[in-house]
């Protein structure tokens, strides 16, 4: 018998009238009645700060921990040194692995592994969907709608098309290259992509990308930026003022990958000066945002430029139906001593098992 702890967000009432809300604390990731029948402790909480959370009193006795980066239960060094004494395996039911602190997980011999492709496709979709609100000026369109004026060059004066742009992300991995795919179909001026692993000479080919080497020569290229890397110590805090001055005035910024990739401030006051025309995506530096966080409210000098959500990008109900199955498979696994899909494998056996997380020796 193992004692697996999950780690999921609350879904309320929509959970109870939406079975298929699979990876709300309430649906128990669709695992609970299966992992009861194997004779296995299943605990499940929302509780997940501060030394009286259920999460920091059941960890001690868990072999397996499942979280969300939806709702990220921090498994911090400290945590992973002093308290996770019995952890073997951290699983992520999505995709990104940086609220576990991986050098630690390593230090302890955990093996850390999430559900590798399970929602890239619905992150890229919203990310395509975020750049067009953003060029478009979408959400000071509807917002105006909603107050009930009709002002339509208010709006048009800041609204472009996608089209002749140049789009580039920084980070080509799976989600990456799905965005610049999908955009294919915009008539952009260019494709661009700054990533340390170069895409596959026939990928590369097929969506008619082409790879920048300098971070700033990339940045200055681009009228829409859209960030698809991993966080960690080269990303974390990558985008900071400096880095901002060398984006093209005006550009546009989408980061779905994750908030602290952007420094906070900097990126309010980029906003708020005009030198980026506006900012969107679904991750804060800190989740759940407090109320004040500045990406809720900031807003560019004509009163737009803010396509916030909260983090749902890669939870649709299509996303959650696989990384729900994708736990399950990891779990039957480690259960059964079966190997894990490698591609699944972020640390293992004290080593980093992607090239994903950083360059290392
Ligand atoms: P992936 O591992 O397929 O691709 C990541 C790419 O980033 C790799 O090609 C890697 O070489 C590159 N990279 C890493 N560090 C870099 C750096 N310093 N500069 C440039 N490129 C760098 O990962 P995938 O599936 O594309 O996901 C990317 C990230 O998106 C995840 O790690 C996660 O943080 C985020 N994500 C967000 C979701 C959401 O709901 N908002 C859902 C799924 C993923």
């Amino acid at each position: 018998m193992v004692k697996v702890l999950a780690v999921l967000y609350r879904g309320g009432k929509a959970a109870v009238e939406e079975p298929r809300l699979l990876g709300a604390l309430e649906n128990k990731l669709g695992i609970a009645d299966w992992l009861k029948s194997e004779g296995h402790e299943f605990i499940v909480t929302d509780d997940k700060e501060g030394p009286d959370s259920v999460f920091q009193k059941e960890l001690p006795t868990a072999d397996v921990l499942i979280t969300t980066p939806f709702h990220p239960a921090y498994l911090t060094g400290d945590l992973i040194r002093n308290k996770a004494q019995n952890l073997k395996l951290a699983i992520t039911a999505g995709v990104g692995s940086d609220h576990v602190d991986l050098n630690a997980a390593n230090e302890k011999k955990i093996t850390v592994a999430e559900v590798t492709g399970s929602n890239v496709v619905s992150v890229a979709e919203h990310v395509v969907m975020d750049i067009l609100a953003l060029v478009r000026n979408f959400v000071p369109a509807h917002e105006m709608i909603e107050r009930g004026d009709w002002v339509v060059a208010d709006i048009a004066r800041n609204a472009f098309d996608l089209e002749g742009k140049v789009i580039g992300t920084l980070g080509c991995g799976r989600i990456g290259f799905r965005v610049l795919k999908r955009l294919v179909a915009f008539d952009p001026k260019e494709l661009i992509y700054y990533d340390y692993a170069a895409l596959p000479a026939a990928a590369e080919k097929e969506i008619g990308a082409r790879r920048v080497e300098d971070l700033h020569e990339f940045l200055g290229q681009c009228d829409v930026i859209t960030i698809n890397a991993p966080l960690h110590e080269g990303t974390r805090g990558l985008v900071n003022k400096e880095l901002l001055s060398h984006v093209k005035k005006g550009a546009w910024i989408v980061n779905t990958a994750r908030g602290a990739i952007c420094d906070r401030i900097a990126i309010k006051e980029a906003l708020e000066s005009g030198q980026i025309n506006g900012y969107a995506g679904d991750v804060w530096d800190v989740q759940p945002a407090p109320k004040d966080h500045p990406w809720r409210t900031m807003k560019n000098p004509l009163g737009g430029g803010n396509g916030m959500t909260p983090h749902y990008s890669g939870t649709t109900l299509d996303a959650q139906k696989r990384y729900a199955d994708g736990t399950k498979d990891i779990l039957q696994r480690w259960l059964t001593g079966k190997e894990q899909e490698p591609a699944n494998v972020i640390v293992i056996n004290g080593e980093y098992a992607t090239k994903a997380y950083g360059q290392r020796k």
